[in-house]
């Protein structure tokens, strides 16, 4: 029996992993997400997966779900997830990606809580406009924008439990993770999402910026794989690791390439850049392919399997 929590896990990225996670039939998941971005829809139809619609940024909640519940391993998945949305809602931004993942890794100290491995979602927006490329992890960081700084703030003080109280506990830093699940509703989804939903249903797209843009767009397939694979290497611990596919696409390439799989002519237009965006994102990924686990889809067969989806 494997006991996981998974924070936002009626999100994108949470559900997927859930999906994968119940194939062994040991493991039961509790998901805590307050679907500000997530959905029921999302949630694998299982008597294994308890669903708990709250907000992570309830602490005393929390930190009583957590000593009750004794869970073998914490996946922290759950964060306003927008760079540009970071920008508008500074305050939530930290409430919800650093100071909610403080409580829950301060409240495993504490109450010195057994668990076998706790996985945090950082970011790739932690390396900033630096013009090193591609991002290695031992490389300066430039956190822009409120999210980046609390997504690097989370990272370190999980990094620095994990040396200071022999807690076992590992980052990735997500790089721009695509695929089924992905939600379009908002202005503030991946823009992956955005593009597609736009070509299916002939609505209007629009490039901030000309679309010379360039991310590392990763196959949530694949980030589930890695996720999964940090969770039970034992040696991956108190360390952070780039989960990308370690390719660099350029926004008007990729939206090229969504044209040729849907048949349809994208109604773009352009605007002035968003605040607070970088303009190039590309990883090294040699330190996680090192530990033997990860996968890495081909754009094209991602973007295939995708558009399938929808
Ligand atoms: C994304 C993720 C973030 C992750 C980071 C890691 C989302 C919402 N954001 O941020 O969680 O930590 O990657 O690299 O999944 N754009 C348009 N038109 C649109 C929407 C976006 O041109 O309608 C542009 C943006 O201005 C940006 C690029 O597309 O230049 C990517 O935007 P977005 O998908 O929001 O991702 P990131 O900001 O890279």
């Amino acid at each position: 029996m494997a006991k996981y929590l998974i924070t936002g896990g009626a999100g994108f990225i949470g559900s997927n992993l859930a999906d994968s996670l119940l194939k062994d039939d040991k493991t039961t998941i509790t998901i805590v997400d307050d679907l500000s971005m997530g959905s029921v829809a999302n949630i694998p139809d299982s008597s294994r997966v308890t669903f708990i619609e709250h907000s992570i940024t309830d602490h005393e909640f929390m930190s009583s779900l957590l000593i009750e519940k004794r869970y073998d391993y914490i996946v922290l998945l759950a964060a306003i997830a927008s760079v540009a949305d970071s920008v508008d809602r500074p305050f939530e931004t930290h409430q919800v990606n650093q100071e909610a993942n403080l409580n829950i890794i301060e409240t495993l100290r504490r109450e010195k809580l057994p668990f076998k491995k706790l996985f945090f979602s950082s970011s790739a927006a932690v390396y900033g406009q630096l013009p090193e490329m591609p991002k290695r992890e031992d490389q300066a960081v430039q956190p822009l924008t409120q999210y980046a700084v609390d997504k690097y703030a989370t990272e370190r003080a999980i990094i620095n439990y994990g040396r200071l109280y022999n807690m076992p506990m590992v980052c990735a830093r997500f790089f721009n993770v695509y695929g089924p699940k992905q939600n379009p509703a908002s202005p503030y989804s991946g823009v992956l999402s955005i593009l597609l939903d736009a070509l299916v249903n002939d609505k209007p797209f629009t490039f901030f910026g000309d679309g010379s843009q360039t991310r590392d767009f990763v196959f949530v397939g694949d980030v589930v794989n890695a996720i999964s694979g940090l969770l039970h290497t034992p040696m991956a611990v108190n360390d952070v690791y780039n989960i990308a596919n370690g390719k660099q696409t350029s926004l008007m390439a990729v939206a090229k390439q969504l044209e040729q799989l849907t048949g349809k002519p994208l109604k773009a237009s352009f605007k002035p850049e968003r605040s607070g965006d970088i303009h190039d994102s590309f990883a090294d990924a040699s330190k996680i392919n090192a530990l033997g686990f990860m996968t890495h889809t081909p754009l094209e067969k991602g973007l295939a399997q995708y558009v399938a989806s929808v």
